[in-house]
């Protein structure tokens, strides 16, 4: 079994947006591992940071996707930092990956203050410019299409991404 799709890409890209009407077009389940985590761990994702760290989330992580992986065949979303991960990027080779790019006014705009988003507590602006550059690289390099969600509505993403699964 592997996912349909799996969607990479920086917060703010849209993941979850596109995610869940491209599943709802292509009639299949969306999941997203960041859900998984904090289902598993029973609290949220800012919390698992705050009293265990970035490491300990970030092994949850790994664990959480590569278990997607292989038992899940809708959409699948990873959260923005997964693609750190040697291991969980030899365990997309072989997948059906998208990477949503996004340059950082848009991806600014999406997230606004960054509630939630434990990496984003302290200037979200210079944060999510610097992740954007350290990850771009993992991104395409994990990616086997790229989908620029610029100024776009979510519908046209996710319809050129059907299209693209369909060839
Ligand atoms: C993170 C992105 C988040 C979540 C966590 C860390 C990151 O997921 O996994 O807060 O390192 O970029 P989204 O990309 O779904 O917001």
């Amino acid at each position: 079994m592997a996912p349909a799709c799996v969607l990479v890409g920086v917060m703010g890209a849209g993941k979850t947006t596109v995610g869940e009407l491209l599943a709802a077009d292509l009639g299949v389940e969306f999941r997203d591992t960041d859900l998984d985590i904090e289902a598993a761990a029973g609290r949220p994702i800012s919390d698992i940071f705050v009293q265990d760290g970035e490491a300990h989330f970030r092994a949850l992580e790994r664990a959480a996707v590569a278990s997607a992986l292989k038992s899940f065949d809708g959409v699948l979303a990873l959260g923005g930092g997964a693609v750190l991960a040697e291991e969980t990027r030899a365990a997309l080779a072989g997948h059906t990956v998208v990477f949503l790019s996004v340059e950082l006014a848009d991806a600014v705009k999406r997230v606004g203050l960054g509630a939630g988003r434990p990496l984003l507590a302290i200037n979200p602006r210079a944060t999510l410019k610097h992740l954007m550059d350290q990850r771009r690289p993992l991104y395409l390099e994990v990616a086997t299409y790229t989908v620029a969600t610029d100024a776009r509505p979510a519908e046209d993403v996710a319809a050129e991404i059907r299209a693209l699964l369909k060839t």
